[in-house]
């Protein structure tokens, strides 16, 4: 299911005369010592605003504190214009304290071009005066403004049959000011940020389609005709082709449910061969996980339809890399499957030989995003890779040691290193951790080659035994990261900043700034 997509453009008119529903512009908020005391004087208007608040005779920022303005981040003042401008509507969003002598941080203006576009539903056409940076940062703060208001513009379709009196459709149309609308690199922004934003966009609806709707094999037919589309090379692999191959590890899982396993791959070649270099991505597509017969608790279960958050941003993050055609070779790996319990299933005790040769002790069929993707990670050394990254909804101990916004990385430290790199740059917060040698030793299996989790069901070091797990799978010569976005994949509280409700499309971003790492550097 796809929901409609907002559309950008660069303008360098005059903002206080664009015909438009609404111009956003920032405030700062100010200390008690940069201000003057007064409820005005505590807040700030940023750069971009200036004929806005010529046309208000200087009242603007007196007006805006009245109405409640205080500059705090994500805070949102609308206030009618009364044909001061042209738009009908001046729309603040707050920046929080001006940082001392530069521009906001990217990931200010991504969040407050998000807050500011979703606040402003029900309005056609927006433009945003955003403080712009003049000099070497203009780039990164364009995307980021344009990235947020791409994301903070999103809302999935849905299902509902009637049409929703009142409810107030998505802003269609986004006008950024920029000094030069005519600019190269600034027209280049955009359209890369149309590009990736817009890939994060279609992992949030595949993240957010119901999953009933999207069981392994329709989730297999949804990405392949998105990427056959965007021109990459498209492979599926159905049961009879994962059964000859000898996939035990997405077998076992699928073979609970009705719906059979698939694995699709996603290849991306560069013109010219590239630089040599071969990048492989690999995500979790468990498109429903109930834990299987380790059954899990009702409650929340039905949030376990994001369980293939990862395989959503792989696929989503090569239709970008498809659009910005980067020098090096790509190749996307998407293991999918569900995770049913019934006379079929997998069970605790079994022992599977994977697609590696190597033999696995089940243990818990709730740890099933490890079998799955230690297949797709050997199946993309086999094919040759210099670089793997892999992201999964893996454990839920990734929530409790680093919480809902930020990834757990674990892997070839240089590779963790850049991925969090890629996070910061990105506004995707990962964190690398260990893969400590006791975690392995509990993984000792009394019959097979390793448990798939810890042998006596030790819960400790929860999120690194599975990346100690998945470490085995890969070949020697590989650097590689594990992502794991059991938080930050999907968002269950109300939208906050360029956050919807439901998927996030983390980390379809960063897979591509890494992608364009490798790219550049090797
Ligand atoms: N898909 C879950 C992990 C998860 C939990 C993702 C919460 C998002 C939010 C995964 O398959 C799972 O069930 N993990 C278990 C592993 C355990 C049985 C070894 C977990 O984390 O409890
Ligand atoms: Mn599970
Ligand atoms: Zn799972």
């Amino acid at each position: 299911m796809t929901s409609p997509r907002t559309t950008l453009s660069l303008v360098d008119t005059d903002p206080a005369e664009l015909a438009v529903d609404a111009i956003v512009i920032g405030v700062h908020s100010q200390t008690a010592e940069q201000g003057s005391g007064s409820p005005a004087g505590a807040l700030l208007l940023a750069s971009g605003a200036e004929s806005i608040a010529a046309a208000f005779d200087g009242k603007l920022t007196e007006t805006l504190a009245l109405l409640g303005a205080t500059g705090g981040p994500g805070e949102v003042i609308k206030l009618a214009t009364l044909g001061t401008i042209t738009a009908p509507l001046v729309t603040a969003v707050g920046l929080g304290p001006e940082p001392s002598g530069a521009a906001p941080a990217p990931e200010t203006l991504r969040r407050a071009a998000g807050a500011a576009v979703r606040a402003l539903a029900g309005a056609p056409r927006v433009a945003l005066a955003l403080p712009l940076p003049d000099d070497a940062d203009a780039p990164a703060a364009l995307r980021a403004v344009a990235e947020g208001a791409l994301l903070g513009g999103y809302r999935f379709a849905g299902y509902k049959t009637k049409p929703q009196p009142g409810r107030r459709e998505p802003v269609a149309d986004v006008l950024i000011a920029v000094p030069d609308a005519a600019d190269a690199t600034a027209q280049a922004e955009v359209t890369r940020a149309q590009a990736v934003a817009g890939a994060a966009l279609t992992s949030r609806d595949w993240v957010n389609t119901a999953p009933n709707e999207l069981r392994p094999p329709a989730f297999a037919e949804a990405v392949a005709a998105a990427a056959r589309e965007a021109g990459l090379g498209v492979e599926v692999l159905d049961e009879a082709a994962l059964s000859a191959g000898g996939y035990g590890g997405i077998l076992a899982v699928g073979q609970g449910s009705e719906a059979p396993p698939r694995l699709v791959k996603l290849t991306y070649t560069p013109s010219g061969g590239g630089n040599g270099k071969r990048v492989a991505l690999v995500g979790k597509g468990i498109t429903f996980d109930t834990g299987g017969i380790s059954i899990k608790p009702a409650q929340g279960m039905w949030e376990m339809k994001s369980d293939m958050a990862g395989a959503a941003a792989v696929g989503a993050a090569m239709l970008a890399v498809a659009a910005l055609k980067p020098s090096v070779a790509v190749t996307g790996y998407l293991p999918m499957a569900e995770n049913m319990p019934s006379g079929t299933s997998y069970r605790p005790g079994d022992v599977i030989t994977m697609y590696s040769g190597k033999k696995v002790e089940v243990l818990n069929t709730d740890a099933e995003g490890r079998m799955i993707l230690a297949d797709g990670i050997a199946r993309a050394c086999e094919d040759g890779a210099d670089y793997l990254f892999e992201t999964s909804t893996l454990t839920g101990g990734q929530v409790i040691s680093l919480g809902k916004k930020i990834a757990g990385v674990m892997g070839t430290p240089e590779l963790c290193e850049r991925v969090k790199a890629a996070g910061e740059a990105t506004g995707e917060p990962a964190w690398p951790m260990p893969l400590p040698d006791d975690v392995r030793k509990g993984m000792d299996s009394d019959v097979a080659d390793i448990s798939q989790v810890n042998a006596g069901m030790d819960r400790a070091g929860h999120m690194l035994q599975g990346g100690v797990f998945l470490r085995e799978f890969v070949t020697e010569d590989v650097a590689w990261a594990h992502i794991d976005i059991a938080g930050p994949g999907y968002h269950s509280g109300e939208a906050t900043g360029y956050w919807t409700k439901g998927g996030t499309g983390v980390p379809v971003r960063t897979l591509v700034h890494l992608v364009e790492d490798v790219a550049a550097n090797g």
